[in-house]
């Protein structure tokens, strides 16, 4: 489903939801029920995944193993494309401003952060164009040393945050909201391409199997 698809979905799922007097944070699992959250979660999903081919670009870099540089340049394209350029965009809009009161520190910090990793894709954009490999992997791990946390703090603290300081009413209008904004954000580009695209360049690194990642 794509990322406006799933956005859209969930405001008719959402306002559903509501109108039976369900909370939305019980609607079922799956993508037929994504809820404003479980959208923005998904799209942490696709960052860690890229992150995990930062990750094992700049590992190979180290060994001094040869890397296809238009795959990490791939990488970091996807990231600016589904991150930077709509996720982060919706959190610092719509999500950020309803935890100003009661998390307005770490709010601060998290929309820094989004500033800082807006600048270490430019330099791996920029590195693509022939430079050091040091200075590559350099900028590969201080992404993705700053964007885990980063994630991981989003996931369990400022979600589960806004979903209780905005209540069943304010949820369904974050999630009206959302959707909007995301169809705004997408104009008329395919975000149904993300996933695929990450699958794809998993596979150009060779490290598409799963079950092949165990010790
Ligand atoms: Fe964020
Ligand atoms: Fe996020």
């Amino acid at each position: 489903m794509a990322m406006e698809d799933r956005r859209s979905f969930l405001v008719a799922t959402g306002a559903a939801i509501v109108g039976v007097g369900i909370s939305a944070d019980a609607a079922p699992r799956g993508r037929a029920a994504v809820t404003p959250i479980e959208a923005l979660v998904c799209d942490h999903g696709i960052l860690r995944r890229v992150m995990y081919l930062y990750d094992e670009a700049a590992r190979r870099m180290e060994g001094n193993e040869d890397v296809a540089m238009d795959v990490v340049g791939a990488c970091a394209a996807t990231i600016r494309r589904v991150i930077e350029d709509v996720h982060e965009r919706l959190e610092e809009e719509l999500v950020f401003p309803r935890l100003e009161r009661t998390h307005g520190e770490l709010v601060g910090v998290l929309r820094r952060q989004h500033g800082v990793g807006r600048g270490l894709t430019d330099q791996v954009l920029a590195l693509m164009k022939g430079a050091s490999a040091d200075h590559l992997v350099f900028s590969l791990r201080a992404f993705t040393r700053m964007y885990r946390p980063h994630a991981d703090r989003e996931d369990t603290v400022v979600f589960p945050a806004v979903r209780d300081a905005v209540g069943p009413a304010g949820y369904r209008e974050l999630g009206e909201q959302l959707g909007e904004r995301t169809r705004q954000l997408l104009g008329s580009r395919d975000e149904d391409r993300a996933l695929e695209d990450v699958a794809r360049l998993e596979r150009a690194l060779g490290v598409d199997d799963l079950a092949k990642l165990m010790v």
